[in-house]
C-alpha cells in the first residue's frame, strides 16, 4: 500500500440517502479526518436490477463525488448478498442449516458458497465493477464480499453435500483412507462409497468427530473458494489494485493461516463489548492476531462501532473516550487504518440502532465531535503509517483444528478454546509485552517464550516443532490438553502429549480428572501449592513428573489429583543454553508469579504494568494506554509517565 495517512472512514451506504445527502457527507467527511470509505458492501441489488440489467449511474456519481472531495474508496465486490430477483430465479442457492431448513432472502448473506450459481452471477458482478471502475482516481483497494462465514458458516444443501464428498475424495483418493481416518470401525460408520458420506447434519446423537472436522475444514475452504473465484477476476482486470476482505478476530469457522495468505493486506472487524472489563485484553489480543496474520506488517481496523452496537442482548454506548483509546490501541498494535461501521447512522433496516459516525442526531453530538477529534489525531500520527511493533519474544500457539476438535461434543470437558489463549495472552499483556500468534509448525525460532494452551490436535512435525524449542534455548510452555489427538483426531496413546513432548516435557498424563461446576462451584475445589499458590479451575488430571522438577502441586482433598505435580519444568540438557520446558495442567488463578518464573528464565524483564495499562512500542513511539478510570502513573524506559483515566499518551 502506497498509503501516505492512517486510513479513517467506513463503510459508506449512500444508497440508503436520497442524494441530496450525499454532498452533506461528502463535506462532513473532510471535516472529521475521514479520507477512506468502504463503498457498495451491499449494493448488489441496486447495481445489478435484474439479470444482466445494470444501474451503475448512482455508485458513478458517488465515486466521482468522493474523490472530488480527497476521499479514496475501497470499493466492494457488492457480493455479500444477492438481490432477490436472482434468489427467486435460482433458489438453489439458498443456504440451507443443519436440521434442512432453507434459509430464506430477506436479510443478507442468502448464499451457499459451493453454489456454482452463486459463483458465476458473483464473479460476473465482480468481473464489470472490476471493468467500470479498475482505473476509477478513487479506488484505493478492492473489499470483496463482506465477512466470509459470518452468518452461513456450513451449508448442508445437495450442492454442498456433492461438494464436501468431492473435497474428501481428494484428500483420501481411496473410500479405506477414510474410514481409517475417520475411525468408522466405531459404531458400525463403515463407507464402501464415497456417494454414500453425508454433511453431518442433524444425527440421533453425537456425530463422527473426524466427519465434523472435515465438514470444518471443507466449510472454510468453500468460502476460500467463494473470496478466491473473485481475486482471480480482480487480479485479471485490475492486476494493480491491493485485494482484501474483512476478517473476524478470533473467528473458529473460517481458517485465518489459510486465507491470510491470499489478502494483500490483512483486515479486521472488532467490537469488543464497551460494557465488559476484560474488552481492553480482548481487544489487544485481535490485534497481535491481525499483525501476526499479516507476518507482522501492518493491518487494517475494517470495522469497529463508534459507539453502540444492536446485536447484543443489550448495547451499551462508548463512554466518553473509549473509542480514541481504543482506535490508538489498534494503531499501537500495528493498525493502519482505523474505519468503522458505519459512516452515517442507518435510519430504517435491522442497524438502525447500530452507531454511526454521524449519529441520528446529527452532528452537534459527543460521537462526532469524538469522530472529528480522533481524525485529527490520527492525522498527526501519519508517521507511523508502514512502521513496524517492537518485535515479539513470546509466541502463543493458535491453531484452528485444535479449536474445533476442543470444543466439540463427548470430550472430558467442555473448554472455551479462545479463554484458554486470553488467559496467556493477558498474563503478558498485563507486562506490556507483545505477544505473536503463530501456527503450530511455524518457524519458531524467533521466539523466547512459545506457549501453547490446549493445542489439542498436534501433527508430528508441529510435535518436533514445539519440542526443539528448549533444546535452543527457548522456554516452552505447554498447558493442558495439548497434544492428545493427531490431525485425523486419533488418540496420542501411552500418556498423551506424543512421544515428543512427552521427551521434551519429561512428564507423562495417566488420566483426566477435570473439575465440574456444581451451582457456580468447581468440585474438586482446586488449589495449589508452590508456585502459582492459590485457587485453580477449569481443569486438572494425573501427572507424571518423569524427568522435570516439580513447581507446583495440587492441593483438592479427597480428590484424584490431590497432591500431585500440576505444573512442572524440565531444564534443557548440558550445553543447551538457559532453555526450559514447562508443564501446566491446570489453570492457577494466580498466572503471574509462574509467566514472572518463564519470563525471567528466558531473560525478559517486563514488571507488570499498573491494572488497565497498557503499553506497546510502535515505529519508535511508546503507547501508553490508561484503560483504568483512575490516573495512572507508569514507568516507562526509566521516566515516569502519567496518564488520566480512560487517556493515552504517545511518547
Ligand atoms: C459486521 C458487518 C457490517 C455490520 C456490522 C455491525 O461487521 O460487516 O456490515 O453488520 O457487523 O456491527
Amino acid at each position: 500500500m502506497a498509503q501516505q495517512q492512517i486510513w479513517y472512514g467506513g463503510d459508506y451506504n449512500p444508497e440508503q440517502w436520497p442524494q441530496a445527502v450525499w454532498a452533506e457527507d461528502v463535506q462532513l467527511m473532510q471535516r472529521a479526518g475521514v479520507n477512506m470509505v468502504t463503498l457498495a458492501v451491499f449494493s448488489w441489488g441496486l447495481l445489478e436490477v435484474a439479470d444482466d440489467q445494470w444501474d451503475f449511474g448512482w455508485l458513478d456519481r458517488i465515486m466521482d463525488q468522493l474523490h472530488q472531495g480527497g476521499i479514496k474508496v475501497d470499493l466492494a465486490t457488492a457480493t455479500a448478498a444477492p438481490p432477490a430477483w436472482l434468489v427467486r430465479a435460482h433458489p438453489e442457492i439458498l443456504p440451507v442449516a443443519a436440521d434442512g431448513t432453507r434459509l430464506e432472502f430477506g436479510s443478507r448473506q442468502s448464499y451457499n458458497p459451493s453454489s456454482a450459481t452463486y459463483r458465476a452471477y458473483a464473479t460476473r458482478l465482480t468481473r464489470k465493477l472490476a471493468e467500470r471502475y479498475g482505473s476509477h482516481p478513487a479506488l484505493a483497494a478492492w473489499h470483496v464480499g463482506n465477512e466470509f462465514g459470518c452468518h452461513v458458516a456450513r451449508d448442508y444443501s445437495a450442492e454442498s453435500a456433492a461438494a464436501f464428498r468431492g473435497w474428501l475424495e481428494r484428500r483420501y483418493g481411496t473410500v479405506e483412507a477414510l474410514n481409517q481416518a475417520w475411525g468408522t470401525a466405531f459404531w458400525s460408520q463403515h463407507y464402501t462409497a464415497f456417494d454414500h458420506v453425508e454433511p453431518p447434519r442433524a444425527t440421533p446423537t453425537f456425530p463422527n468427530p473426524t466427519q465434523l472436522l472435515d465438514f470444518d475444514r471443507f466449510s472454510s475452504d468453500a468460502l476460500l473458494e467463494c473470496y478466491l473465484a473473485e481475486v482471480a477476476v480482480l487480479r485479471e482486470v485490475t492486476p494493480g489494485v491491493p485485494i482484501t476482505t474483512n476478517f473476524m478476530g478470533f473467528f473458529k469457522p473460517v481458517d485465518y493461516w489459510r486465507w491470510a495468505q491470499e489478502v494483500d493486506f490483512v483486515c479486521d472487524d472488532a467490537y469488543p463489548d464497551p460494557a465488559d472489563p476484560a474488552s481492553p485484553g480482548l481487544a489487544a489480543m485481535m490485534r497481535d492476531l491481525m499483525r501476526s496474520l499479516g507476518g507482522g506488517k501492518p493491518w487494517i481496523l475494517m470495522e469497529q462501532a463508534p459507539s453502540a452496537v444492536n446485536w447484543r442482548e443489550r448495547n451499551a454506548p462508548k463512554p466518553a473516550g473509549q473509542y480514541r483509546l481504543w482506535s490508538l490501541q489498534a494503531v499501537a498494535r500495528g493498525a493502519d487504518g482505523v474505519m468503522q461501521f458505519q459512516w452515517r447512522q442507518s435510519a430504517a433496516g435491522a442497524e438502525k440502532f447500530h452507531s454511526g459516525m454521524v449519529p441520528h442526531a446529527g452532528t452537534e453530538t459527543r460521537v462526532f465531535r469524538e469522530v472529528e477529534a480522533l481524525g485529527a489525531e490520527l492525522k498527526s500520527l501519519a508517521g507511523l503509517v508502514g512502521s513496524l511493533c517492537e518485535p515479539s519474544r513470546v509466541a502463543l500457539v493458535l491453531d484452528w483444528d485444535s479449536w474445533r476438535a476442543l470444543e466439540q461434543a463427548a470430550v472430558p470437558a467442555s473448554l472455551d478454546y479462545v479463554a484458554q489463549l486470553q488467559r496467556w495472552h493477558s498474563a503478558f499483556w498485563r507486562r506490556g509485552l507483545g505477544v505473536d500468534f503463530v501456527p503450530p509448525e511455524a518457524d519458531l525460532s524467533a521466539y523466547d517464550v512459545v506457549v501453547a494452551p490446549a493445542a489439542h490436535v498436534l501433527s508430528q512435525a508441529a510435535r518436533q516443532n514445539l519440542a526443539a524449542v528448549p533444546g535452543r534455548g527457548g522456554q516452552l510452555v505447554v498447558a493442558y490438553q495439548t497434544g492428545v489427538l493427531d490431525p485425523d483426531l486419533h488418540v496420542l496413546l501411552g500418556g498423551y502429549l506424543g512421544a515428543e513432548l512427552r521427551e521434551a516435557l519429561g512428564v507423562w498424563v495417566e488420566e483426566f480428572a477435570p473439575p465440574a461446576l456444581v451451582a457456580g462451584q468447581w468440585v474438586p475445589e482446586l488449589a495449589l501449592d508452590g508456585l502459582a499458590a492459590g485457587p485453580a479451575t477449569d481443569w486438572a488430571e494425573v501427572l507424571h513428573a518423569v524427568e522435570a522438577e516439580v513447581l507446583a502441586t495440587f492441593r483438592a482433598p479427597g480428590a484424584l489429583v490431590d497432591g500431585q505435580p500440576a505444573i512442572t519444568r524440565r531444564p534443557a540438557g548440558p550445553g543447551a543454553g538457559a532453555g526450559g520446558a514447562w508443564y501446566v495442567a491446570t489453570a492457577p488463578a494466580a498466572l503471574d508469579a509462574l509467566a514472572a518464573a518463564i519470563l525471567e528464565a528466558a531473560g525478559i524483564a517486563a514488571p507488570l504494568l499498573p491494572a488497565g495499562v497498557e503499553v506497546a512500542r510502535r515505529g519508535g513511539r511508546t503507547f501508553v494506554l490508561n484503560h483504568a478510570l483512575e490516573e495512572q502513573r507508569v514507568a516507562v524506559d526509566g521516566a515516569a509517565v502519567v496518564v488520566p483515566g480512560r487517556d493515552a499518551a504517545i511518547i
